[in-house]
C-alpha cells in the first residue's frame, strides 16, 4: 500500500465528513443523511446530500460527489494530496507513517496480515499443512497466505491495534476483558478488492475442525457482493477470461497451474453485482461448479442470475467438475492439461439455455410445445442482443413469437416500472442504503415496484429473472435498457432512481391536483380545497424544477 493511499484512508476514517462540510454548507438532517444547498452549483432547492455513515457526499443537481478529501480539494481548488495534508492538520490526524493510537480499519488489517505472514514462517505445522495442499512458496507469497497462531491474544494483545476497528472488522471478539482473537490456529487468506486493497480475511482450519472456514465480517470496507477473490491478480495478469470457482483453494491452485483468470465469490452466491464487476474487465467468464448437488444448484442459480444480464460483449460458459471433485482436486488428480481440455469444452450459455428443458428422445408435439413455451419464457428475460437473435434462429417455432423490441411501440414510451425494477435488482446495495428514503415513497409507487423493493430488502440475492418469474411479470418492454445498466456507476443508478421517484411523485401530485380541482368545481369544501391546491401547485412546481435539473445533469 502506498503512503498516500494509507494517509487517504486515515483521513477518510478519521474526519467526520458532516463536520467538515458543515464548515461550508448549512446542513439539515434528512433521514439518515444531511441535506443542504450545493456549494458547487447555484440552486435554491437543496439537492446536496451528505451521508455520514458512508462518509460520502453527492449532489443530485450537478452530480458532484465523493469523500471528504474530494470535497476539500474541490471547494478550495487543491490537489487531493494537498487536501489530505490540510485535513490531517485541521483534524490532528497523524500522517507520519507510525500508526500508534489512531489505526484506521485499513491499518488494522495490514497489521493483522503482517502478524499472520510472520507467524506462518514460525509454524512448521502450518507450513506442513500448506505443503500437504501442494501450495508452492510462490503461491504463498503471491496470495500473502499467513497463519493465525493458536492463542487468544496474539492480535488482540498488540498495542497498536485499534480494538474498536478490529472488532468492527470481525478480527477481535468483544468480551469483558477487552476482546480476544477470532482467528486462532487457522491458515489465513487475505481478501483484496480488484484494486488491490485489503478488506478482510478467510481462515481455514488445519484439520477437520468445524467450521472449515470462517471469514471476517462485512464492514465499511468489505462488501461480499463486490469482491471476487483473485480478481486483483487476474487483472494484473491482464486476463480477459475469468474462471469463476467456489473457493479460496480453487483460485490459488488454478493460479498456480497457470490459470490466472480464476476468481471466486467465496461460498456466497454469484450475484448481479459480481457479474457487473467481472463484465467490466472480462470478455468471457467460465462458471465452474463443483461436481456435487450443491454445485448443480449453484449452476442453476447462476444461470438465472445472469440470464437478464448477458450481452454480446461478454460470453459465458458453464463447466461442471466430475462428481466429488472441485477444480483444486481435479487438477491434483488429473493434471493441468485435463483441466485445460475441460475449459475448452465448457458449455456455452446458449447451449445451456437451449437444453434447459431437455426433450425426451421421441417427444410428442405437446411435449415440444411445452418445452418451447419454457424457452420462450427464459428468452423473455434475456435482454435484446445478437446472441438472443441467434438463439431464436435455432428454433424457428420461437421466432414467430418474438417481436423485435426496438420495433415495438411501447419502447418509445419508457416503461418506468420495469426500469425501476431492473435497477433495484442490479444495484441491491443502493436499495438497501436508500431504504429509509425509499420507504417514504412506497405508498405512491406502483405495486410491482413496491414488491421489487421489498424483495430486494428482504433477500438481496434474488435475481431479476427469479423475481419476474415468481411474480409472473412478463419482461416484454424496453428490455434493452438492461444492457445499459452494467456500465453505470452506482451514482448514475442513484441518479436514475431519483429521476424515477420524481416521476412517481409527479403522478401522485397530478392526481391530487385533479381531485381538488374537481372538488372546487363541485363546490365541495371549496375553500379548503383551494388552499390545498395552492400548496400542491407549489409542490408540482418544485418537482418540475427537480425534473429539469436531473435532465440537465444527465446531459453533462
Ligand atoms: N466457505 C465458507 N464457510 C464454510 C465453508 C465454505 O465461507 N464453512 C466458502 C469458502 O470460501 C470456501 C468455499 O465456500 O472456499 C467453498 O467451500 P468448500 O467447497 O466446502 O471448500 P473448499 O474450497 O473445497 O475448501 P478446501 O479445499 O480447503 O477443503
Ligand atoms: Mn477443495
Amino acid at each position: 500500500m502506498s503512503k498516500t493511499s494509507s494517509h487517504a484512508t486515515s483521513v477518510i476514517d478519521g474526519v467526520d465528513i458532516a463536520e467538515e462540510i458543515s464548515k461550508f454548507v448549512k446542513l439539515k438532517p434528512s433521514k439518515n443523511e444531511l441535506l443542504g444547498l450545493c456549494p458547487f452549483h447555484t440552486e435554491d432547492t437543496p439537492s446536496f446530500y451528505v451521508n455520514p455513515q458512508k462518509r460520502l457526499f453527492y449532489c443530485f443537481g450537478c452530480q458532484a460527489g465523493g469523500n471528504v478529501i474530494n470535497f476539500r480539494a474541490k471547494i478550495q481548488g487543491l490537489s487531493n494530496a494537498d487536501a489530505i495534508e490540510a485535513l490531517g492538520k485541521d483534524y490532528n490526524i497523524k500522517l507520519s507513517g507510525s500508526f500508534i493510537d489512531h489505526q484506521s480499519h485499513y491499518q488494522v488489517l495490514e497489521t493483522a496480515l503482517h502478524l499472520y505472514q510472520n507467524t506462518l514462517k514460525q509454524s512448521i505445522e502450518a507450513q506442513n499443512y500448506l505443503q500437504s495442499r501442494d501450495l508452492t512458496a510462490g503461491s504463498i507469497q503471491a496470495f500473502k497466505i499467513g497463519y493465525a497462531p493458536n492463542g487468544w491474544q496474539n492480535l488482540a494483545g498488540l498495542k497498536q491495534i485499534n480494538s474498536k476497528h478490529a472488532k468492527e472488522l470481525g478480527l477481535i471478539i468483544d468480551n469483558a476483558k477487552g476482546g480476544y482473537d477470532r482467528f486462532r490456529h487457522r491458515i489465513m487468506f487475505p481478501i483484496y478488492t480488484h484494486h488491490g486493497s485489503l478488506v478482510g480475511f478467510g481462515g481455514r482450519s488445519l484439520g477437520d475442525e468445524k467450521p472449515k472456514y470462517i471469514n471476517s465480517s462485512e464492514s465499511a470496507l468489505y462488501n461480499k457482493s463486490r469482491i471476487l477473490f483473485g480478481l486483483n491478480q487476474a487483472l494484473q495478469n491482464q486476463q480477459k477470461q475469468l474462471i469463476l470457482v467456489e473457493g479460496y483453494m480453487d483460485v490459488i491452485s488454478l493460479h498456480q497451474a497457470g490459470f490466472t483468470g480464476a476468481v471466486a465469490s467465496l461460498g456466497t452466491a454469484f450475484t448481479a453485482s459480481h457479474f457487473q464487476l467481472a463484465a467490466k474487465y472480462a470478455e468471457s467468464i467460465v462458471f465452474c461448479f463443483d461436481g456435487d448437488e450443491a454445485g448443480q444448484k449453484a449452476a442453476d442459480k447462476t444461470f438465472h442470475t445472469i440470464l437478464p444480464l448477458v450481452r454480446d460483449q461478454i460470453s459465458c460458459y458453464f463447466l461442471t467438475m466430475p462428481r466429488g471433485e472441485d477444480p483444486d482436486s481435479f487438477i491434483k488428480n488429473n493434471g493441468i492439461e485435463a483441466f485445460r481440455a475441460k475449459l475448452t469444452a465448457a458449455r456455452p450459455f446458449s447451449t445451456h439455455l437451449l437444453e434447459h428443458y431437455p426433450l425426451s428422445s421421441n417427444p410428442s408435439l405437446e411435449e415440444k410445445a411445452q418445452q418451447y413455451d419454457h424457452l420462450q419464457k427464459l428468452l423473455n428475460h434475456m435482454p435484446n442482443s445478437i446472441l438472443k437473435r441467434l438463439i431464436i434462429e435455432q428454433i424457428p417455432q420461437l421466432s414467430n413469437n418474438h417481436k423485435p423490441i426496438r420495433a415495438s411501440k411501447s419502447s418509445e414510451k419508457p416503461n418506468h416500472n420495469m426500469r425501476f425494477i431492473e435497477l433495484a435488482f442490479s444495484y441491491p446495495e443502493l436499495i438497501i442504503s436508500q431504504k429509509d428514503s425509499l420507504k417514504q415513497y412506497l405508498a405512491i409507487l406502483p405495486s410491482t415496484v413496491q414488491l421489487a423493493i421489498q424483495r430486494v430488502l428482504s433477500n438481496p440475492q434474488t435475481s431479476l429473472a427469479g423475481f419476474l418469474t415468481e411474480e409472473n411479470i412478463s419482461f416484454t418492454q424496453n428490455t434493452h435498457a438492461v444492457n445499459q445498466a452494467h456500465d453505470m456507476t452506482e451514482q448514475m443508478a442513484l441518479h436514475e432512481i431519483s429521476g424515477l421517484l420524481t416521476h412517481y411523485q409527479m403522478i401522485a401530485v397530478e392526481q391530487k391536483i385533479q381531485e381538488h380541482m374537481a372538488m372546487i368545481e363541485q363546490n365541495i369544501n371549496a375553500k379548503e380545497s383551494s388552499e390545498i391546491l395552492q400548496k400542491l401547485l407549489i409542490v408540482k412546481h418544485g418537482l418540475i424544477k427537480k425534473k429539469s435539473l436531473l435532465a440537465k445533469s444527465e446531459d453533462l
